[in-house]
């Protein structure tokens, strides 16, 4: 999807209304667990103050629920925000709408930054309120969408604001349309999806629509042994969800009526508990012991992937292959990442990855860098995946 981008706008001396997601998560010292979400903010923001514009900026923080709360203040943001921004000065506004904060948004100078208080402190803003996103537009001459992480959002700062204004979209949303877009538009039967995760339920309708469109899928995380008990192994005391065995066979149907090739783990890790004394061993897949459970994928499968991987030209990884924040649990997803990452460096692979627990798990790993895309997207990453239409995105179609 083609969408207008910040290029058409005129910028000197306008104030362009930016919905940004500086929803980040916080370690126990106060600052932010992971700063991927505020740098991709950067090159609109650096681009914005050098035209001339004046930037307000909205975010969301948490799930307030439409009433303040003052825990999830974006008050926690402005230092982190304006180092990684390199802005000498963010004004933090006391609330995202009312005739004061236009005032002070009228008055900022052009390349200066405010920063609105969470939108979601109000409950128009997720009822998609029209005189709450009426009142959000009067904040902005123009309004630029940087959050592809809430385009799955029917909120006002998503889809309501831009009835009211001209509508662009932001460096890093476009990056990232563009990036999903390249791989299932790919077309040239060379794409392959890793779908981890802990449960098949989460990803059932990602798994059919991937399954109807790539080459090939490589399952692991615990969904895996959903499907290998749906072909009748036992697992142990492996985590496996009964009610999903019937959907798990038929998306081994599905994929092969669709001529995809539905990869299964063919040797897993397993041990009696996390952190137990017994040492973690690898066995088949049908040879796991009573009393058992499996926490990642074998060396085996990890070399099947990898050299699957060499086969095609695109990679889409949703989700880790193990219990990747356990050591020694974290190889199967560690030596996979690897391959893939080697095999982007080497200009064989364009490989995209997205989804909170992959990014995380890549990031713990510093795998990431390795990666073509890696979208710091998690639910709007999925619902792309699951081939659904995102209501952000329209409103920026050029
Ligand atoms: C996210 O973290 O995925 C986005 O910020 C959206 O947050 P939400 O799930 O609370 O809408």
């Amino acid at each position: 999807m083609k969408l207008r981008s910040l290029d058409s706008v005129p910028w000197e001396g306008r104030r362009a209304l930016v919905r940004c997601d500086l929803n980040v998560a916080f370690l126990p010292d106060g600052s932010p667990s992971d700063l991927a979400r505020i740098e991709r903010l950067k090159p609109t923001v650096a681009e914005l103050m050098g035209r001339g514009a004046k930037v307000v900026l909205a975010s969301h923080l948490g799930r307030p629920g439409g009433a303040v709360a003052p825990d999830l203040s974006l008050t926690q943001v402005v230092e982190p925000l304006g180092e990684t921004l390199g802005a000498e000065e963010i004004a933090l506004l006391g609330d995202c709408v009312g005739d004061t904060i236009e005032a002070i948004t009228q008055d900022l100078q052009p390349g200066g930054i405010a920063l609105l208080e969470n939108l979601r402190f109000h409950p128009g803003e997720e009822a998609n309120d029209p005189e709450f996103a009426a009142a959000l537009a009067r904040l902005g001459d123009v309004y630029v969408n940087d959050a592809f992480s809430v385009a799955h959002r029917e909120h006002a700062s998503v889809v309501g604001v831009p009835r009211h204004l001209e509508a662009v979209a932001g460096r890093a949303f476009e990056a990232e349309v563009g990036m999903l877009g390249r791989v299932l538009d790919a077309g040239d039967g060379s794409v392959m999806a890793i779908v981890g995760g802990s449960k098949v339920s989460s990803k059932i309708v990602a798994l059919r629509n991937l399954v109807a469109h790539v080459d090939a899928v490589a399952v692991g995380g615990a969904m895996a042994n959903t499907f290998l008990a749906a072909q009748g192994l036992d697992l142990g005391e492996s985590l496996v969800e009964p009610e999903m065995l019937d959907e798990a066979r038929a998306i081994i149907e599905a994929a092969s009526g669709a001529g995809c090739e539905l990869m299964l783990p063919v040797d897993v890790v397993v041990a009696e508990d996390v952190g137990g004394d017994a040492e973690p061993q690898v066995v088949r897949v049908d040879e796991v012991p009573a009393g058992q459970r499996v926490f990642d994928i074998g060396p085996e499968t990890c070399d099947v992937y990898g050299n699957r991987l060499t086969t095609v030209q695109t990679l889409l990884w949703s989700g880790p292959l193990g219990l990747y924040e356990v050591p020694p649990f974290d190889q199967g997803t560690a030596v996979v990442a690897r391959t893939a990452a080697m095999l982007t460096r080497g200009g064989v692979l364009t490989s995209v990855a997205g989804g909170g627990d992959t990014a995380a798990a890549l990031s713990r790993l510093s795998l990431g860098g390795g990666f073509s895309y890696v979208s710091v997207a998690g639910t709007a990453f999925l619902r792309w995946v699951e081939g659904r239409s995102l209501p952000g995105l329209l409103p920026l179609a050029a």
